[in-house]
């Protein structure tokens, strides 16, 4: 099956992968020649991955027969309806359903509207009137830009903003840059992700991954897309219970059908939550229509079944969950990122990468931002790749993903924390003590 990526990071690589040892024929769309995608395709096109018109005419001359839409933005501009118009089939909503994550008011009004559990108190403004109030209110605070903001749109009372006054200033340029703002109650917990696949109907969850947004150890420093994320082998997290993936599988699962309702089309393809565990209960952070990066390369490397079949599943509306199986292990994955990452990035400096060494050190790389010159690779500015160490236990993925960091060089960063007994024990600890 001839199938088409979009998208050219570290968690199109790892589905990329999975896809090819599933018998996937891989056509690539990247924005850098990402050394991994490049090796895994047929063929590959260097553009942007927004650019919707070029991307379907490569996909027609092609004679691609499914997509794969790896990032959000794609999405919001409208790619699947496009493909779908051309008659390609693809993972990943419409415009219309990629609002889950495209539109932060859509999320708290669908929930609120279906009576879905899980909603912090929340209140969205398209101009300034109450907002000062609405703060004062609340206490502690959340706001959220209404749009697609690469992770950074999302600002805290008490971590990025001192005041009302602060927050106040904030919600209205979200308001001037996007036309609209979210501000909500703010949650106190310990966040995770649960991945979900959906033909529409069946919903279908995947082990919980944790990722760290804060660049420095103790997760301490500005935030980033992610510096890195763990799994475990019960496909808990050390700190959670199973009732705390059920509940947030059935929000998911309400949320899935609400989608229907609200579209009038199935939503196919990816529904990543993030969600926290606090003191009362599991709650929602936001929906992504798209998969985490990096908490899918904490995934697809478990999954014993085909990734492929599940897709087609997907696009025939016949997904069932007897079709996915993970293997019991853990797993923790550290992201490489230049020096000065999350505030002004060092890049275009080469990077030296043993992937022989790496793979014989039990863990598994996937490429990111890096650029594949004709002299080597080199570092742009976003993360650079992913180390993924697998085990039987949470320490041992932990030591197989240091390992794995000793094979890469050059001017880089990485969190070695991430994984680490003392990290996990803290988690556990905040947790009980805000449970009581
Ligand atoms: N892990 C953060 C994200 O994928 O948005």
């Amino acid at each position: 099956m001839k199938v088409l990526m979009v998208g050219g990071g570290a968690r199109e690589h790892c589905i990329a992968s999975k896809l090819v040892e599933d018998g996937a024929e891989l056509y690539t769309v990247m924005n850098n020649k990402n050394p991994g995608l490049a090796k895994l395709s047929t063929e590959f096109l260097l553009a942007s991955d927004t650019d919707v018109p070029k991307i379907t005419g490569w996909a027609l001359e092609k004679g691609i027969q499914m997509a794969v839409i790896g990032p959000e933005a794609p999405l919001e501009k409208g790619i699947v309806d496009e493909l779908t118009e051309a008659g390609i089939p693809s993972i990943g909503p419409t415009k219309s359903g990629a609002r889950l994550e495209t539109s932060k008011s859509f999320t708290r009004d669908l929930l609120e509207k279906y009576n879905i559990p899980g909603n912090p108190k929340f209140k969205v403004f398209k101009d300034s009137e109450g907002i000062r109030e609405y703060l004062e209110g609340l206490g502690e605070f959340v706001i959220k830009d209404e749009g697609l903001c690469g992770g950074k749109g999302v600002k805290l009372s008490g971590e990025h903003l001192a005041s009302v006054e602060e927050g106040y200033e904030y919600a209205v340029s979200c308001i001037h840059k996007s036309g609209a703002v979210v501000v909500e109650e703010k949650f106190v917990g310990e966040e995770f992700s649960l991945q979900c696949l959906t033909d529409g109907e069946t919903v279908i969850g995947s082990p919980l991954a944790q990722d760290h947004k804060r660049l420095l150890e103790g997760d301490k420093g500005p935030n980033t897309g992610g510096m890195g994320s763990y799994s475990d082998s019960n496909h808990l997290l050390p700190f959670l219970k199973q009732e705390d993936y059920d509940v947030a599988l059935d929000i998911t699962k309400h949320v899935c059908q609400a989608l229907k309702q609200e579209c009038g089309i199935p939503y196919k393809g990816v529904m990543y939550g993030g969600f926290i565990a606090t003191k009362n209960g599991v709650k929602l952070v936001e929906y992504n229509a798209r998969y985490g990066d990096p908490e899918i390369m904490n995934i697809l490397p478990l999954l014993e079944t085909s990734l492929l079949d599940m897709f087609k599943a997907i696009i025939d509306g016949n997904l069932s969950e007897s079709m996915a199986k993970f293997s019991n292990k853990a797993t923790v994955c550290k992201y490489v990122v230049p020096v000065g990452y999350g505030v002004k990035s060092e890049a275009g400096y080469p990077l030296e990468v043993n992937e022989e060494a790496i793979e014989a050190a039990g863990a598994k790389i996937y490429y990111a931002a890096v650029d594949l010159r004709d002299d080597g690779l080199y570092t742009g500015t976003s993360r650079s790749l992913g180390i993924i160490g697998i085990g039987d236990t949470l320490s041992e993925a932990e030591q197989k993903a240091e390992k794995g960091l000793e094979h890469v060089k050059g001017h880089i960063f990485m969190r070695h924390d991430i994984g680490t007994p003392e990290a996990i024990e803290r988690k556990i600890e905040r947790l009980k003590g805000i449970r009581g």
